[in-house]
């Protein structure tokens, strides 16, 4: 299963892959996450991908593609991957598709998970993540039982740096520029699949399971 995880910033997709990797052994390869994790070990990288992602901006094309087809070239995404936030740009996706065409593959399915502009902006106002296992949360939509601690590990809940409001402006921005038009590359490719995200993240899922049981 070589999977893609569409859609603008808030859309679920980290919240799907969480519940994809449990009936799916695959792994999730987010390359946000890879940013964040590179950040807080402070490495060079992670201190070039800040100041994007600090302003809201891509991380140059070069060092993403670079990372995630180091992170491809791993044994355990020989029996397939769930992309989440990659590709972000037509070079990203022209680079991806090199990638599993040298293995004989092709992407199968890219999930666009589309959901208003209003709704992400009250999702990304009210996620919180604890810094200890990584669990997300939303004040609003599914808030932890005690405020500020995580529910599974008792660690400490914060605010993702770049979810202050005029960051995510900023990300919406780059998404319709830079990311929406791919949406178009995959619906060329035919396999392109929009789902609709504003319901709860477990009927997002049923249709998401539909789709991929359909794969195997
Ligand atoms: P990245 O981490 O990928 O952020 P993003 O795409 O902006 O997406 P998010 O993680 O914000 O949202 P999500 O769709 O995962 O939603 P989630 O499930 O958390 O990228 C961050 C930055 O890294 C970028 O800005 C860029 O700088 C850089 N970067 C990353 N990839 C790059 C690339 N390929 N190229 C260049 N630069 C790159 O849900 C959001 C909230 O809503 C949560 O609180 C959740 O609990 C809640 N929620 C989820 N689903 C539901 C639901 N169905 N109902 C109610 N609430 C829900
Ligand atoms: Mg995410
Ligand atoms: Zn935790």
């Amino acid at each position: 299963m070589n999977i893609i995880l569409m859609g603008p910033p808030g859309a679920g997709k980290g919240t799907q892959a969480e519940l994809i990797k449990v009936a799916y052994p695959i792994p999730h390869i987010s390359t946000g996450d890879m940013f964040r994790e590179a950040v807080l070990n402070g490495t060079a990288m992670g201190k070039e991908a800040k100041k994007y992602m600090d302003a809201g901006q891509l991380v140059p094309d070069e060092v993403t593609i670079g990372i995630v087809e180091d992170r491809l070239a791993q044994g355990d995404c020989e029996k397939g991957f769930l992309l989440d936030g990659f590709p972000r740009t037509t070079l990203q996706a022209q680079a991806l598709d090199q990638v599993v065409a040298k293995r004989g593959k092709n992407v199968e399915v890219a999930l666009n998970i589309s959901v208003p502009e209003e709704i992400l902006l009250l999702r990304m106002s009210g996620r919180v993540s604890c810094t200890t296992c990584k669990a997300v949360y939303n004040t609003k939509f599914s808030p932890p039982a005690s405020t500020g601690v995580c529910d599974k590990c008792g660690g400490e809940l914060v605010q993702r740096s770049d979810d202050k409001e005029e960051t995510v402006k900023n990300r919406l921005k780059v998404y319709q520029d830079q990311t929406q038009p791919l949406l178009n590359y995959y619906e060329q490719q035919g396999n392109l699949t929009t789902l609709d995200g504003n319901r709860d993240s477990v009927e997002v899922f049923k249709d998401v399971k539909a789709i991929l049981e359909n794969l195997r």
